[in-house]
């Protein structure tokens, strides 16, 4: 029989599938059985969704119950509730049909309209939705009264919250202050800005509310014995093309298994890796990756290219050759900086700034600029 490829790079990877990551699931369960928030910040790709399901895996075996709920993309309050009432529809069985019963309680009153068709029939619209996205988000405590358990609740993607109403993230906070031994939360978003914006500014509720837990670039040790051993269990050999894979992906957990994913696909079977492959796999991979990629980087204001450009070849963005050749003046080179790192292009690490996908920064250097040519140094 055919071997599967053992690389998944484009969903959630479950527990037996994550690289490293026995501190940060260790911490966070810790923190939560001690009834403290956590904010998982890190960039786009990282893994954050992969670390809650495995966290929740983690909260079951030590009594708690989990649901996650995921915002992406929500526009309204209705979706916000729809969401929710999907995050505890995973429940297990048990406090699952609590949950269900409570969550009846809250639907809008329907009633039959003249024509057959199903009108709301109360008038006060709003008020309704405000109060059965209370209820439920008050459902940690109805579990807590029946079962005697906390409920972990992760909130995934919490930064499109903000895409909603400004009063959203204060109803959050006001429901979810009041579960003490019922619930416990983990905010994760991976843009920068806005997961500042909601936890770091001042006058918003839920500012400095949630102990913050970064997620750092894997470690090229983990990457090479789980890719060796993958290739391993599946009869291919990774042999020394491990080395050009941890070079390009820096560390970054999607770009990585992304490689590898083509590279044993290019392995021919019960055979090594070898240069050829790799060259074969990386050409597959920009050109799978090419439209996204060129629609990333069309997204970038023309000073924020040329900012990213420079960081990618790692010349000094506020040196004057730097500055003369894209025509940038030091505040707009600062300017620019700031905007990538807002939506989480680059991040600081120690003194400096680094592109977060290594295979933009790639892309950009050969594609874009000169072919590869440094023009700054
Ligand atoms: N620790 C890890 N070990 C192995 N693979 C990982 C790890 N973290 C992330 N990945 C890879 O990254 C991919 C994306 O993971 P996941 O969806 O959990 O990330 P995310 O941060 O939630 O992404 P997004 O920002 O798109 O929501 C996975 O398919 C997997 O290939
Ligand atoms: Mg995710």
């Amino acid at each position: 029989m055919p071997q599967l490829n053992p690389f998944v790079f484009n969903r959630p990877v479950s527990a037996d599938g994550l690289i490293d990551r026995d501190e940060e699931t260790e911490q966070m369960l810790h923190l939560a059985e001690g009834g403290h928030a956590v904010r998982l910040s890190a960039p786009r790709r990282y893994g954050k969704t992969s670390l809650l399901r495995r966290l929740g895996e983690e909260a079951d075996k030590a009594g708690m119950h989990y649901v996650e709920v995921d915002f992406y993309g929500v526009l309204s309050r209705v979706e916000v509730a729809g969401r929710l009432e999907e995050g505890y529809a995973k429940l297990r069985p048990a406090p699952q049909r609590i949950a269900r019963a409570v969550i009846q309680t809250l639907r809008p009153a329907l009633s039959v309209g003249a024509a057959g068709v199903r009108v709301e029939a109360h008038p006060q619209l709003e008020e309704q939705v405000g109060r059965r996205l209370s209820g439920l988000l008050d459902l940690p405590l109805q579990l807590y009264e029946r079962t005697g358990k906390r409920t972990l609740v992760a909130f995934d993607e919490f930064q499109a919250l903000l895409s909603v109403d400004d009063g959203i993230d204060g109803l959050f906070r006001s429901r979810i202050q009041r579960h003490g031994d019922a619930a416990s939360y983990v905010f994760a978003g991976s843009h920068p800005g806005l997961m500042a914006h909601l936890f770091g500014a001042h006058e918003r509720p839920f500012f400095g509310q949630a102990r913050s837990l970064p997620l750092a670039p894997l470690a090229d040790g983990d990457i090479v014995e789980h890719v060796g051993e993958r290739f391993a269990a599946t009869g291919r050999e990774v042999g020394r093309t491990i080395e050009p894979l941890l070079d390009l992906a820096a560390g970054h957990p999607q770009r990585a298994m992304l490689l590898a994913h083509h590279l044993w696909e290019r392995t021919p079977d019960r055979g090594v890796a070898e240069a050829d492959h790799w060259q074969a796999a990386l050409r597959d991979t920009f050109s799978e990756q090419d439209d996204a990629l060129r629609a990333t980087w069309d997204s970038l204001e023309v000073k924020e290219r040329a900012v990213y450009t420079a960081l990618a070849v790692g010349a000094p963005i506020f040196g004057v050759r730097t500055l003369e050749r894209f025509n940038l003046s030091k505040g707009g080179a600062q300017h620019a900086r700031k905007a990538l790192a807002q939506v989480g292009h680059i991040q600081r690490s120690g003194d400096v700034w680094l592109p977060v996908d290594p295979l933009l920064a790639r892309w950009v250097i050969d594609f874009q600029h000169n072919g590869g040519e440094d023009p700054f140094r």
